[in-house]
């Protein structure tokens, strides 16, 4: 894992070069993330996003297994030291299904909300939410940049 600072940009920027990186690299984010805290997973597909939400579980102290929300939306899991919200955007065709879950008061819930292909339907995330950006560098590099 090699961890660099841009400083003009002042972004983070982390390199992965296997799924257990991407999801300790989760499990650091997720130590300091205050409460309350939305993040919009942004890259293609198999880019890792959910990998780092499970990291993110693993970093918050959340014991059960994280799986991909897609068919569901949503996934919320408890027990650790916030609620983690898990959601994905893909097969979302219409924001009315957004209405049809709460999907706003999970947002004010005092949880971390980790949003798949959040720039789907990016007006209904908060203007505060952190873009997290993935993408495939060679083979298994994966470039996560905050
Ligand atoms: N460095 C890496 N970091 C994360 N995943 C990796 C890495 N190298 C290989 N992989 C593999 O890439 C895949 C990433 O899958 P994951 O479900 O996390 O992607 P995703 O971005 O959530 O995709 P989707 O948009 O379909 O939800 C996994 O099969 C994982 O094993
Ligand atoms: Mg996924």
């Amino acid at each position: 894992m090699t961890i660099s600072r841009d400083e003009e940009s002042r972004k983070m920027r982390r390199v992965s070069s296997n799924p257990e990186e991407t999801r300790s690299i989760g499990a650091e984010f997720a130590r300091n993330a205050p409460a309350g805290m939305v993040l919009s997973l942004i890259g293609d597909l198999g880019v890792g996003k959910t990998e780092f939400v499970k990291g993110l579980a693993l970093g918050l102290g959340i014991e059960d297994q994280v799986t991909s929300p897609t068919f569901t939306i949503l996934h919320e899991y408890r027990g650790g030291r916030l609620p983690l919200f898990h959601v994905d955007f893909y097969r979302l065709r219409a924001e009315m299904e957004l209405d049809e879950i709460g999907f706003d008061e999970y947002l004010n819930a005092g949880g971390l909300c980790a949003i798949e292909w959040g720039d789907k339907f990016a007006n209904r995330l908060p203007s505060d939410s952190m873009k997290i950006l993935f993408s495939i560098d060679a083979g298994c590099r994966r470039e996560i940049v905050w």
